[in-house]
This record gives C-alpha cells, structure tokens and sequence, in this order.
C-alpha cells in the first residue's frame, strides 16, 4: 500500500480529488467507486470545483457506491442516495440513470444484492474505489468479524458503528440496524482503490490496517492485498505510525 501523509483535510482531499480527476479525464466512461461517510465530502466539493472549472466531465461517467442502510428510502435526508444527490450527483453533469447505489427499499434484498453485484461487472468493473475507515476498521459495511462476504449482501450493524453514525440521526435509536454493502470481492475488484482517513479519531484505525494483523477483524487489514491501494491520510489520522 502506498501513503501519503498530508498537512490537513484540504490538502488530504485535493490530493484524492486529483487522483480521480486523472483516471476520469484518462477514460471518459470510467466507472467511480463512490462512497459516503463525512471523510470524502471535501473530495466531492475538489471534484465540484474542477467541473465547474471546465477541468472535469462527467457526462459518460458511471458510478456505484459502496453501501446504503437498510430498510430506507432515497428521499430519506440520512440515505446515501439522497448524500451522493446533494454532494456531488446534482452538482455536476453526471447521468443520474448512471449512477447506482444499492437499493435501501428492496422488497427481496437477496436478489437485490445479486442484481447489484452482476451491474458491477456488466459496467466492466470499477476503475478508482475511495473507501474511507471506520473506527474499527470496517470498510464499506464489512464489519469485523470472523468471517467476511465475498460479494454484495445485506449485514447487520455492530453497535459501536451504530453509535459512530448516530450523529446524522435524531438519536441512536433512529440509525437504521442493517445496510447493504458492497463485500470484500466487490471491493477488490476495483483496478485502483484509495483510503482516505482524517482526524486523530481514525489514527488507531490506520494503525491496525497499515501495521496490525492481517484479520478479517480489521477488514481495512485486507487491503494490504491488493496491488494499487494509496492511503491519503493527514497528519492527525497518521499520529500513532
Ligand atoms: C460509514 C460508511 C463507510 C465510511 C465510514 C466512515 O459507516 N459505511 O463507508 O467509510 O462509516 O465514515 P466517516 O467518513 O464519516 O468517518
């Protein structure tokens, strides 16, 4: 894995920003690996800015995010959808008939999860994934555990995750308990993937990736697997390196 240490968020998110900025300006129709989480958010606003710029073209883009909770519905401020809308969706000129986020609302969420899955590979797979990291180390919604899934399902939420994300909701008892997730195949699949992590509430986190044990305990730990992985991360996320 590569890393890069950063001054601070800003810096942090225009560095990725520039990254993703490459890869669409390098394949008109590449397929983005999104992701939500307040992490990414200064990245989407970098890519805004570039679209707005004339550096950036989404109009052949494609992209399919990481996860969405479950049960919720897209018009729910708290879902994913409703995030990727706002942050950077209906800010650039990005098809929105293109854009896939696995379905909150899925009457069969087995088959939803199958649907989701083959989409991937029917777009030809993923060119650029940014993840960020959760407190335990959770990426995506792969919750530590002894086990992962492979592929897209759907998965219970650990409490401490439940607790992390209760401050979007009016209180803890609102965050939904489930979410359909993106599994670890579904991940590695991406040809490039880039972690970002900000604050000194991730630097224990990014320690147990970069340093730990490989464990499906700390699922971030896997990415040390796979070929063309950068950590951008500042310098309160890597105080514990
Ligand atoms: C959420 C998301 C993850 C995200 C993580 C960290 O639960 N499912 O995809 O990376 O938590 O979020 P944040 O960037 O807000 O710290």
């Amino acid at each position: 894995m590569k890393v890069q240490i950063l001054e601070n968020y800003k810096e942090m998110s225009r560095a990725a920003a520039d990254i993703f900025a490459d890869v669409i300006n390098s394949k008109k129709d590449c397929v983005l690996g999104l992701a939500t989480g307040d992490t990414p958010i200064g990245m989407y606003e970098c890519l805004v800015e570039d679209y707005k710029a004339g550096k950036v073209d989404f109009a052949s883009v494609k992209s399919v995010n990481l996860d969405e909770y479950y049960p919720i519905t897209p018009d729910n401020d708290q879902s994913y959808r409703y995030f990727m809308n706002y942050h950077l969706f209906d800010k650039v000129n990005i098809n929105k008939a293109n854009t896939y986020v696995p379905d909150g609302q899925a009457s069969d969420p087995v088959s939803s999860c199958e649907a989701y899955e083959k989409n991937i590979d029917a777009l030809g797979g993923i060119d650029i994934q940014v993840l960020g990291i959760g407190r335990n180390g959770h990426i995506g919604f792969n919750e530590p555990d002894g086990e992962l899934i492979f592929y897209t399902h759907v998965t219970d939420l650990t409490a401490d995750t439940i607790e992390a994300n209760s401050r979007f909701f009016e209180s803890e008892s609102d965050v939904p308990k489930q979410a359909v997730t993106m599994g670890i195949e579904s991940i590695f699949k991406a040809r490039k993937i880039v972690v970002l992590a900000s604050g000194e509430g991730k630097a224990e986190a990014v320690k147990r990736m970069l340093c730990g044990k490989l464990t499906t305990n700390c699922p971030a730990s896997l990415l040390r697997l796979h070929p063309d992985v950068t950590l951008i991360c500042d310098k309160d996320a890597a105080i514990l390196l």
